[in-house]
């Protein structure tokens, strides 16, 4: 397939990428471009280039799915020198998202035209790398490195509006391509302008000063990540280095960072991610429902949370409560949480006013009658559930989905409270709703294909991460939690402290540690969860017995006098775990942070391993994806699955057996899958492939 078509205007040549489905720079685009301009040079009827795309995006950057392969050459910084050097005027005809390598070949050409719909961005840092084709060299020189500089940190692309204040781009309103043609006409009467790399007007004294006084604060904020320290390397070489050595320092920190660990955890997050909305056995034709109405039972911080997502994406919804006083209060608290975001100058009166138009209180359940999606978010009880399903059944049209927000409950003994199961699916948001990215569709055996699909692309719309799971006690998320929850509880007996613990997670990466959570959380939640369970957790439940239900009691794990937010030792609390310990007949001893991390982190793999045996989640990216967007795992550990094969799962296997012959648990047996893998001498990773 050609991924460059030429036509002509006059004496303008129009070089269109088409690479679907993002126009990456894959070797074959890079090549197409070379010989594009290396012809345009030579063709005495041509006066000009503009370099324009088809589809949704201008170009995504380089073609990720490269890095970690052999390079193919001609690589991105050869392909945009040539451009650069063209003896013809080239301009940038940018309609869609031009991200990394894709805004590179925009800062290569002569002039750069943006529609108003086109973003700009260079997001390598999100990767774990740098700008590898003369990002931290170009923007710098256009427009200046104070300006530069915080896009490459953040990653974050801006609208075309923001680059033209900035002096990157010039909006185009009207119709783009015929902009660049007359652009590349007037730029050819001219003579071709000075080059970017050319520029040093904006490379000013008062410019470097500023950007390191940037340098300095990112240093101390992310002194730790290497891509952010090379970032500022790179440059500063925009100002100490000539052009061509400039470029060739930032290649080589590139390079660098490419074979880094973190990097490929970062780049394998990336397309996990992106694979978790292919869910095998939903075909990509199957057309979802359409869904322009929505409500929302429960009025709830979460249910609260559920129908900001759908105001946030324009989608008009009805939130319902049992009473007038319950409804006010829910709606009164959605209005506040969006006030913050005003005062924090996140959001404008005017887009508050437009989303809480969008959100209908109501009382009684009749009041979901118009919507195509239901979304209940009441209290976690299966007969409460289930009674509000038998409800909705008589009230919602045929063909509505009815979703439960539930965090654990089974999803099918819900879906069987009505008589159209097919039409039943779990939506599982994260607290708080309106921020956490991930959304876990819980799918039992009986919903239909195309409410899957329909789920999927609502997780889309609202902005979401979705990850498809099968229909099990706490789906993927917090069944894997409930691991984690029962070894930080045995680390307590067997020696370990609570903030000994906590720093051993912060270490690892996570913002917070499991007991500073459950103060945060509260501890009352996972009480009442283990008394209907009817299993206990000595040092949790003593906590609880004692009133200590953290935060909100002043007192948890941790003390917080007069509301501190960061809790206390308590000498009181290591009191009482140290009499478990002894009521027990445990010796305690130490633990070192490697070790806590790993009696930590092995069961979840473990459950893991249990978890794709039972097909309740497809790949294991989709563990790790569930992780990632849920539960803050760090991004550069690439999440659970990804970080047990770097740690190698027979390393893990030995753990969990030791483990599990100390504690006498013999959940804590690896899981076969996992014993399995680890005998083959393979990864998670291993097992990816065999199933793509
Ligand atoms: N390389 C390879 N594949 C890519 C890609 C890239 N840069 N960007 C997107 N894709 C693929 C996705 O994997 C996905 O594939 P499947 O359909 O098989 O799942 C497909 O393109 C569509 O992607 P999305 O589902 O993400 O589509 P979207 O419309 O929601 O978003 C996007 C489009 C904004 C471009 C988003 O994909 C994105 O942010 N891409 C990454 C951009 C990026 O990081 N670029 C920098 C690359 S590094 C670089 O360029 C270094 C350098 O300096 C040389």
């Amino acid at each position: 397939m050609e991924t460059v078509r030429l036509s002509q205007r006059g004496a303008v040549a129009i070089a269109t990428i088409d690479n679907p489905p993002v126009n990456a720079l894959s070797a074959a685009l890079r090549a197409a471009l070379v010989e594009t301009v290396q012809a345009i040079a030579a063709d005495p009827k041509v006066e000009a280039l503009v370099i324009a795309a088809a589809g949704r995006a201008f170009i995504a950057g380089a073609d990720i799915s490269e890095f970690g392969k052999p390079p193919v050459e001609p690589l991105l910084p050869e392909v945009l020198n040539l451009i650069e050097a063209c003896p013809k005027p080239v301009v940038a005809a940018i309609q869609g998202v031009a991200l990394g390598g894709g805004l590179e070949v925009a800062l290569a050409c002569h002039a750069r035209l943006a529609a108003p719909a086109a973003k700009l961005g260079l997001p390598e840092i999100k990767l774990g790398i740098i700008p590898g084709a003369g990002g931290t060299q170009r923007l710098p020189r256009l427009i200046g490195a104070a300006k530069a500089f915080p896009m490459m940190l953040t990653g974050e692309p801006i609208s075309a509006e923001k680059g033209a204040a900035l002096g990157l781009v010039e909006l185009v309103s009207g119709d783009l391509i015929e902009a660049a043609v007359a652009k590349a006409q007037e730029l050819a009467a001219q003579g071709v302008p000075a080059r970017t790399s050319e520029w040093t007007d904006k490379l000013t004294d008062a410019d470097r000063e500023a950007f390191e006084a940037l340098a300095k604060d990112a240093t101390a904020k992310s002194g730790d990540m290497p891509n952010a320290m090379a970032l500022i390397e790179a440059v500063r070489g925009a100002f100490t280095l000539p052009f061509p050595e400039g470029l060739a320092a930032e290649r080589a920190l590139f390079v660098r960072l490419l074979a880094d660990e973190r990097s490929k955890a970062l780049r394998y997050a990336f397309f996990a991610e992106r694979e978790a909305t292919h869910v095998p056995g939903i075909d990509a034709g199957v057309k979802p429902r359409p869904l322009a109405q929505a409500a929302v039972i429960g009025a709830g911080t979460m249910g609260g949370g559920i129908a900001m997502c759908f105001a946030n994406a324009g989608i008009p919804v009805t939130l319902i409560e049992t009473t007038q006083e319950l409804i006010d209060k829910g709606h009164a608290r959605v209005r506040d949480t969006y006030g913050f975001s005003v005062k924090r100058g996140s959001m404008s009166e005017a887009a508050r006013d437009e989303r809480m138009a969008l959100i209908t209180p109501a009382v009684g359940l009749a009041a979901a009658g118009n919507a195509d999606i239901v979304v209940e978010a009441a209290f976690e009880e299966m007969g409460v559930k289930r009674q509000i399903f038998g409800e909705l059944d008589k009230v919602m049209k045929p063909g509505a989905i009815l979703a439960t927000n539930t965090s654990y409950l089974d999803v099918a003994t819900i879906a069987a409270a009505t008589a159209r199961p097919q039409d039943v699916v779990g939506l599982h948001f994260f607290s708080p709703a309106n921020v956490m990215k991930l959304l876990e569709i819980v799918r039992p055996t009986g919903t239909a294909g195309d409410v899957v699909a329909t789920a999927l692309a609502l997780g889309r719309k609202l902005g979401k991460v979705p990850v498809v799971v099968g229909n099990c006690f706490g789906f993927v998320g917090n069944r894997m939690l409930a691991q984690r929850t029962r070894a930080a509880e045995r680390l307590l007996i067997a020696g370990a402290l609570p903030h000994e613990v906590d720093a051993a997670v912060t270490g690892f990466g996570f913002k917070m540690g499991p007991f500073a959570m459950s103060d945060l959380a509260g501890g009352d939640i996972g009480w009442r969860t283990r008394k209907s369970l009817g299993t206990k957790a000595a040092v949790a439940d003593a906590l609880c017995e004692a009133g200590r239900f953290g935060q909100k009691t002043g007192k948890g794990y941790y003390l917080y006098p007069e509301g501190a937010r960061t809790g206390q030792r308590d000498p009181e609390v290591e009191a009482l775990i140290e009499r478990i310990s002894a009521e027990k007949g445990v010796t305690r001893r130490s633990f070192t942070s490697d070790e806590i991390v790993a009696r930590l982190m092995d069961p979840m793999v473990n459950e893991g391993a249990g978890i794709l045996e039972e097909g309740i989640a497809a790949r294991p990216g989709d563990i790790d994806t569930v992780w990632l967007n849920g539960y803050n795992w760090p991004a550069w550990r690439g999440g659970p699955m990804h970080w047990a094969d770097t740690v190698g799962l027979d390393v893990i296997v030995k753990r969990l057996e030791a483990q599990a012959a100390e504690s006498g648990d013999a959940t804590l047996q690896p899981a076969p899958l996992l014993r399995r893998l680890a005998a083959e001498g393979k990864g998670f990773a291993d097992l990816k492939a065999r199933a793509a």
